[in-house]
């Protein structure tokens, strides 16, 4: 009976300190501006990790990596025996028993660290898809929601000096008051899918920073440093040594603004990608960043870029790795996803549907790719459910934090394809007007397709979302959803708004070696046929300043499971899931060439 009351104690001991310790995980730090480049260590690699369908796992104090002999308890886990993932990296494709699984995976890495003194100590993740809480040593630190932005959360009172372990519950379950919500046409890859780490800074630190170029035509760079932590200093040094700039700011209140000439600057643009070391010194601490600059500006139905017009000859890009299964990250998927729009002829690329890893738009920046970059807001969001106007301004806040100094980055797009509504509407007014007051220098943007069609063949691209859109998004699958691909060659377009419209989606799934007569669906020459006909129709309407067909490369999809065709894929790419150009590849890029070269006559002419 005695030893039955001990345990019945141990038990109450340990869950009252779990529970207490679990309820007070806290909300993420502000995002520190350039993680990647701080200094610290990396945790990626191989984690133990145990699956949890049933979420025993904070009933079974999973975070206190307690093993069978540390407990006077029954223990019924033990992350030093269990298997390892790896980080980052989606769970679906790195064990065939959890492609579809969703719910939760606790990962669990042990590491050696030694914390600096008179420094802070961040624990990073570029991203976990979706719901993530961290213990470090067994402490609750914080929680995340959000699967494709990053958060740091302050561990230093929780780190030791040596053994330490991080336990981190991944949970990808989908909801419908989530962003996105119940139902995508994509694969919902969950876990740490991209950086873990500890980032480290000093007591008083740099924590976010932006340099612009100011619009016009002189070369006035314009920016602020916004300083944390200890108020021990108050001035800021900048350095852009190519420039032959260094000033001394001061930073009262924690702020330093600027703005200077810069003569001599190249600015950035896809011919010529220039990039300029600046770099930012505060008291102890000092980061160097890379950063283009260049102008952005809408006149009527123009984009003009450096006060030129441009042409957006673009490719729409899920986050997949491009030579193997799953979620993409790191700069070998960049570089050869991008290397691969470069071939095809393009100068923009749609960072579809979420916001791809950090890698990817610094990779974009370094490669002279103009990017489209968006938030999931995808077909049907819980408009009015509580704490979704949260969520989605929460995501679009840090998908702007981490990447306003990207000067790939032209368009912040805040929904893809959802259904008018005066609750729809009302919301995106709001999250426009957030997006602007965050970063005012970038155009906003949305993929709409709620354009009306007054009578077969004339496309209105009307949608009272426009009203808060600098250029609009528009989706059409004419030739595919929507008719056959001969109905392109008598559409008419219209557009009651003097801005510019680029075609964000647009396309037809074929699978990669199956050929045939182009009117048989499916097959290449079916595909082949539409690009003839989009392309033949999209290149006569002025207003149209760019397309981003869909899609680059075949990706998976929980929707797409006609045997032998999908197989589980969406089949819309350009290229195969296993590389393989399809014949509307070449299309596309005959007609890039093409532009390429009438816009070079062109800029000939212009003198620029
Ligand atoms: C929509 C949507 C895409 C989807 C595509 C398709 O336009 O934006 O996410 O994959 O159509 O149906 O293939």
């Amino acid at each position: 009976m005695r030893e039955i009351m001990k345990t019945k104690l141990v038990w109450l001991f340990w869950g009252a300190l779990f529970s207490a310790a679990t309820a007070a995980a806290q909300t993420p730090a502000p995002l520190l501006q350039n993680g990647l480049a701080r200094p610290g260590i990396w945790l990626n690699g191989d984690w133990h990790y145990v699956v949890d369908p049933y979420d025993e796992g904070v009933r079974r104090r999973y975070p206190l990596n307690l093993s069978p002999a540390a407990s006077t308890g029954v223990v019924e886990y033990d992350f030093a025996a269990s298997p390892t993932l790896h980080v980052p990296g989606d769970w679906n494709t790195q064990r065939p028993e959890l492609l579809l699984y969703e719910g939760t995976v606790w990962y669990e890495k042990s590491f050696e660290y030694h914390p600096r003194p008179g420094w802070r100590s961040f624990l990073y993740a570029g991203a976990a898809n979706y719901r993530s809480q961290v213990w470090v040593n067994g402490n609750p630190l914080c929680e995340h929601e959000g699967g494709f932005t990053p958060f740091n959360c302050d561990a230093t009172s929780l780190l030791k000096d040596g053994a330490n372990f991080v336990v981190i519950s991944v949970n990808d379950t989908r909801h419908a008051d989530d962003v996105p919500a119940l139902r995508t046409d994509w694969w919902n890859y969950g876990g740490l899918t991209r950086d873990v780490g500890i980032v480290e800074v000093p007591d008083s630190f740099i924590q976010d920073y932006s340099l612009q170029l100011q619009r016009g035509t002189g070369n006035r760079i314009a920016g602020w440093v916004r300083l944390a932590g200890a108020p021990a200093t108050n001035r800021v040094t900048l350095d852009i040594p190519q420039l032959r700039i260094h000033r001394e700011i001061p930073a009262p209140d924690g702020k330093a603004t600027f703005e200077m000439e810069a003569a001599g600057l190249e600015r950035w643009s896809p011919d010529d990608p220039k990039l300029y070391d600046v770099t930012l010194v505060a008291g102890n601490d000092r980061i160097t960043d890379q950063i283009g600059f260049r102008t952005l500006e809408v006149r009527g139905t123009q984009i003009l870029l450096n006060g030129a017009p441009v042409f957006l000859r673009g490719i729409s890009l899920h986050a997949e790795a491009p030579l193997r299964p799953g979620r993409a990250h790191g700069d070998d998927d960049a570089r050869t996803s991008f290397e691969w729009a470069r071939e095809l002829g393009c100068n923009f690329v749609r960072l579809a549907h979420y916001p791809h890893d950090e890698h990817t738009t610094r990779m974009a920046d370094r490669m002279g790719l103009l990017v489209w970059s968006e938030i999931p807001l995808w077909q049907g969001i819980a408009w009015t459910a509580p704490g979704v106007s949260d969520k989605a301004r929460r995501q679009l806040e840090e998908m702007i934090v981490r990447d306003h100094n990207r000067s790939s980055i032209i368009f912040w797009s805040i929904t893809n394809e959802s259904a008018k509504s005066a609750e729809r509407n009302a919301f995106l007014h709001e999250l426009a007007t957030a997006a602007r007051s965050l970063d005012g220098t970038r155009l906003i943007t949305a993929a709409t397709n709620q354009s009306s069609r007054p009578e077969p063949h004339k496309m209105v691209i009307d949608d009272p979302l426009i009203a808060d859109l600098d250029v609009v998004g528009l989706n059409e699958y004419i030739g595919w959803y929507d008719g056959v691909p001969a109905d392109l060659d008598l559409t008419s377009w219209s557009n009651p708004y003097d801005k510019p419209v680029i075609v964000s989606e647009f396309g037809g799934d074929a699978r990669q070696g199956l050929h045939g007569d182009p009117s048989q669906r499916w097959t290449e020459e079916y595909q082949e046929d539409i690009y003839k006909h989009q392309i033949a129709a999209l290149r006569k309407v002025a207003f149209i300043r760019g397309i981003a067909p869909w899609i680059l490369k075949d990706f998976r999809s929980p929707r797409r499971q006609l045997p032998s065709v999908q197989d589980g894929f969406n089949r819309k790419g350009l290229i195969s899931n296993n590389g393989e150009k399809k014949k509307a590849y070449f299309v596309l890029q005959q007609f890039y060439r093409e532009a390429a070269r009438d816009r070079g006559a062109a800029t000939r002419s212009d003198g620029r």
